[in-house]
């Protein structure tokens, strides 16, 4: 029985050392990007965070009708400085975005996981 367990154990902390973690930080970025606690970045920013119209609605203007839109912009080529700033900051300024509550290891990985979507 000896034989067989020590082989195991070697091969299980082998892939311990590879990789601590159950999952990438790619895969807990994606899985942040839908699911961060609150609504999900990819409800407005999209699929592939390129942004997407939210809402699009008519005004008047001078006795004329006209079309605006709400936009969530493209999120995918921002530095993690400037995501960190965005994510951190109190939100009561903006009407559309919320404000969360994230760590900046969850920041860092929605960044990681947003910026890199295109090369997988
Ligand atoms: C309800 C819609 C909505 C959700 C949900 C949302 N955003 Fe946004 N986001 C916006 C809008 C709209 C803007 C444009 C600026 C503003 O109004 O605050 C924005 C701006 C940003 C910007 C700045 C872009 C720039 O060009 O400066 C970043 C970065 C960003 N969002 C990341 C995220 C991340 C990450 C999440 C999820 C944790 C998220 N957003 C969730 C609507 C949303």
């Amino acid at each position: 029985m000896k034989f067989l367990v020590i082989p195991f154990l070697a091969v299980y902390m082998f892939a311990l050392t590879e990789d601590s973690s159950f999952i990438t930080k790619y895969e807990y970025g994606q899985m942040l990007y839908e699911n961060p606690r609150g609504i999900g970045c990819i409800k407005c920013h999209g699929k592939n965070g390129r942004g997407e119209i939210i809402a699009s609605y008519k005004d008047r203007k001078d006795d004329k009708l006209i079309t605006k839109t709400i936009i969530a912009p493209d999120i995918t080529k921002i530095s993690l400085n400037d995501f960190k700033n965005v994510l951190n900051v109190k939100r009561s300024e903006s009407l559309v975005m919320p404000t969360y509550f994230l760590t900046d290891e969850e920041i860092e990985s929605i960044h990681y996981y947003i910026s890199n979507k295109d090369n997988k």
